[in-house]
C-alpha cells in the first residue's frame, strides 16, 4: 500500500508521515518512508542521531550513484533503464522504529549542467516503490506543485493535512480537486491541531463541500509541540494525536478493504 501525505506547509504532514510509518512498522509491516520534500526533515522526526543524520546523502545529491546509475560513454546520453533495487537497500536508512527511510533530495537545475539524470533516478526509483508489497508512506512537499510533477502519481491513498487556518483548507480543497482529476483511488482529509467545536467544524464544513471524507480529526497537541521544541522524536510517543493516526491507520484499512 502506499499512501501520500500531502497539504499546506506546517500543517503536520511529517509528524503524521512519520508517525503512521512507525505504527506500521511496530505491527510487523515492512515499512518503507520516503522523505519527499525538497527541504527534508522527516529524518529528525524519526530521531535519528546526528552521526546517522550526517551520514544520508538525498538521492538526488548522490552523483556518483547517479552517475554509475545513468552514465553511458557518449556524453549528453544517459541511461534511462536501469534496476534500482540495490539502491533501497544500500540507501535507506533504518530508523529507531524499524522503518526504512529515504531521503530523495533536491534535483538541483545548475546553469547549463542537465539535472535529467537525478530526476531520472528518482524517478524510477519511486515508481519501483510503487509496486512493491510494503507500506510505502510518502512525506510530500508543501503545496500542490508535486502534483504538477507526478511523485505521488500512483499511489493508492493520498491524505490530505489541514488545520482549519482558511489558508490551509484553501491548499487542502485544491490538492483535493487535483488528486482526483489524476485519479488516486482514495483520498482523504485529516483534520489536523484540532483545537475546539469551531476549528473542527471549519474542517468538516470544508470536507462536506468538497465531498471529501474526514479521514481523522487530530487534536492539538501540546506534547508534540514541546517534543519538537527538545529536540525528541515525537512518533512513538502515547498521546492524543498518535492515537488519533492509530484510528487513522484503522480508517485506511477499512476504507480499502
Ligand atoms: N497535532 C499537533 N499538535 C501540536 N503540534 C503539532 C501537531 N501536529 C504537528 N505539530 C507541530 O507543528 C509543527 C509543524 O509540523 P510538521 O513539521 O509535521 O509540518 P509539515 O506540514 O511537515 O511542515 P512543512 O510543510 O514545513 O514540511 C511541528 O512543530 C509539529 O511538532
Ligand atoms: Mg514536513
Amino acid at each position: 500500500m502506499k499512501i501520500a501525505v500531502t497539504g499546506k506547509g506546517g500543517v503536520g504532514k511529517t509528524f503524521i508521515s512519520g508517525t503512521l510509518a512507525c505504527q506500521y512498522a511496530s505491527e510487523g509491516t515492512r515499512t518503507i518512508a520516503i522523505d519527499a520534500d525538497t527541504s527534508p526533515n522527516l529524518a529528525l522526526t524519526f530521531g535519528l542521531t546526528q552521526e546517522k543524520l550526517e551520514k544520508i546523502t538525498p538521492i538526488a545529491e548522490n552523483i556518483p550513484l547517479i552517475e554509475e546509475k545513468t552514465k553511458t560513454d557518449f556524453p549528453g546520453v544517459f541511461k534511462l533503464v536501469f534496476p534500482v533495487d540495490d539502491i533501497i537497500q544500500s540507501q535507506s536508512v533504518m530508523t529507531p522504529c524499524g522503518v526504512s527511510l529515504l531521503v530523495m533530495g533536491t534535483v538541483q537545475a545548475m546553469g547549463s549542467g542537465c539535472a535529467c539524470p537525478a530526476y531520472s533516478v528518482v524517478r524510477t526509483l519511486i515508481s519501483h516503490l510503487m509496486t512493491s508489497d510494503e507500506v510505502v508512506i510518502l512525506d510530500m512537499e508543501a503545496g500542490i506543485e508535486h502534483l504538477g510533477r507526478g511523485t505521488a502519481e500512483h499511489v493508492d491513498v493520498m491524505l490530505v493535512v489541514t488545520d482549519a487556518h482558511q489558508a490551509s483548507l484553501v491548499t487542502a480543497e485544491r490538492i483535493v480537486r487535483l488528486a482526483r482529476d489524476g485519479g488516486i483511488p482514495l483520498i482523504a482529509l485529516v483534520g489536523n491541531r484540532v483545537l475546539d467545536s469551531e476549528t473542527k467544524e471549519q474542517i468538516v464544513r470544508m470536507a462536506s463541500s468538497a465531498q471529501v471524507p474526514v479521514a481523522a480529526l487530530i487534536p492539538y497537541d501540546g506534547e508534540i509541540l514541546n517534543a519538537g521544541i527538545r529536540g525528541i522524536s515525537p512518533v512513538t510517543l502515547t498521546t492524543p494525536a498518535t492515537r488519533a493516526i492509530s484510528v487513522l491507520r484503522h480508517w485506511i484499512e477499512g476504507a480499502l478493504s
